[in-house]
């Protein structure tokens, strides 16, 4: 009996697929498709797939060519396929010729010729396109944010507001609306992404919602509780989805870090500390408004919340203000009180630290280096430290482009993704409202 394998991603099925599947089977008597695991995917940067691991799986099965489907998860794991399961012809479309010769020496390799146009990533792209519009001055950032758009299938950057617009680089400036009136911007796009001063984004936001104009907002959403249940029923209203834009979310090492807490890894959860400093100039007028609360709070308070949840018994906010006018403080410290728990975090673009992660147990504790919101890495320890583990993810783009794809897909699906829940934003507004009416310790 000749046994034959095949690997693909097969996301939104088609004919292209099914001919290659087909001629697959006819080379033998007995076919075993490889369906690639999302993991594997973005890792070798496939990020914006459609369909999840099982609606492929389900799709390739239905097709009823294949005899067995397997699961594709890492690099390297064809060579142990072949072996394992025995295998005398590997096969794939000739998109890959000689990529895959290096498996000659375990069986044959077959490359079939492509059916010509049609593709996952054509078909991808044939839906309707997101326009997106850039608001901000934070020049730099907004020019890496456009790159990592151009990643993302069926979403187009097609605008940018800004106080800067005379002074902007090539890339910015040749958009087809450039502009400093934000009225104008909404007319020309589906969605806008915020990196504005916080002090402007309930208008911008609210005007954009209202318009049926989707956003995604660099945190803080908004400073006021009261403000985001507004927002919130109007994105209700206007069918219309309103995103927190913190990068780490996204990542796949910070999700499986949240997964591998839930699961039980390090016991019972007994403390969260995060500490996020970057030092600035306060005299940069674009920093001004972005105080450290403002600009670092919401991502060290993410895994705070996303951990011991938003129900902590008491809090104390700490801060050195260096500037009253301004309300920029060099730090701000933060202690949680739970039930069950503490957590901490200190955030600072007046001061320098250590800007780790470490979630502490009662059977170990995770560890996550600096700088923890860019996570790609993180360890578990334990008392016997032969059983520590290390966990390494593929970090591309500072995770803006799986950002941008969580985005799309919620305005696509018509649901946000539930990266950030409401709850959680909702919580840090709260927060940032106590800071701003002056409900905190202040320290010289
Ligand atoms: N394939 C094919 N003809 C096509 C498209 C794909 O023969 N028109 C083959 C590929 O060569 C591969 C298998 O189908 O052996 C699965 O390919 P996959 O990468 O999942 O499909 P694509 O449509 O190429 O996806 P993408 O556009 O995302 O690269």
């Amino acid at each position: 009996m000749t046994r034959v394998i095949t690997y693909g991603t097969y996301d939104m099925l088609h004919y292209g697929h099914i001919r290659l599947l087909e001629r697959a089977k006819s080379l033998g008597d007995y076919l075993i498709v490889g369906v690639t695991s999302d993991d594997f995917d973005k890792a070798r940067g496939k990020i914006n797939v459609q369909q999840s691991l099982m609606e492929r799986v389900e799709a390739v099965r239905i097709t009823g060519i294949a005899d067995e489907i397997i699961i594709e998860e890492y690099e390297g794991q064809k060579i142990e396929d072949i072996r394992r399961l025995d295998i005398d012809i590997f096969t794939v479309g000739s998109d890959w010729e000689g990529h895959f010769d290096y498996l000659k020496e375990y069986c044959k390799v077959i490359y079939l010729s492509r059916t010509h146009g049609v593709s996952s990533t054509a078909i991808r792209s044939s839906r309707r396109v997101l326009t997106m519009g850039l608001v901000g001055d934070k020049i730099d950032f907004l020019t890496r944010f456009l790159n990592e758009s151009k990643f993302v299938n069926g979403l187009h950057v097609c605008g940018i507001c800004s106080n800067q617009k005379n002074t902007l680089p090539e890339s910015l400036r040749t958009l087809s609306v450039v502009t400093d009136e934000y009225d104008c911007l909404l007319e020309h796009v589906d969605s806008v992404y915020l990196i504005s001063s916080p002090v402007n984004h309930y208008e911008q936001i609210r005007k954009a919602l209202e318009k049926g104009i989707h956003v995604l907002c660099e945190s803080p959403i908004v400073t006021d509780p009261v403000q985001y249940d507004e927002l919130l029923r109007i994105a209700k209203e206007n069918n219309c989805i309103l995103s927190e834009a913190i990068r780490t979310a996204y990542s796949t090492a910070y999700s499986r870090l949240l997964l591998m807490l839930k699961s039980g890894k390090i016991g019972k959860v007994v403390s969260v500390d995060a500490t996020c400093t970057a030092i600035r100039d306060i005299a940069d007028d674009a920093e001004a408004k972005w105080n450290s609360i403002n600009e670092w709070g919401p991502t060290a308070m993410l895994p705070v919340f996303q951990i011991l949840g938003c129900k902590y018994v008491t809090k104390q906010i700490v801060s050195n203000i260096v500037n009253e006018k301004l309300k920029w403080d060099a730090f701000t410290k933060i202690d949680f009180v739970y039930a069950d728990a503490v957590a901490s975090i200190k955030v600072g673009k007046g001061v320098k630290s250590e800007g780790e992660l470490i979630v502490s147990g009662t059977e170990g504790y995770i560890y996550v280096p600096a700088p923890w919101w860019k996570t790609d890495y993180f360890e578990v320890r334990y008392e016997n430290s032969v059983n520590n583990q290390r966990y390494f993810y593929q970090l591309d783009g500072e995770g803006i482009r799986y950002e941008l794809v969580a985005f799309s897909k919620a305005v696509e699906t018509g649901q946000d993704a539930g990266y950030i829940s409401a709850g959680v934003s909702r919580e840090f507004s709260r927060i940032l409202n106590d800071y701003e009416n002056g409900r905190i310790t202040l320290i010289c």
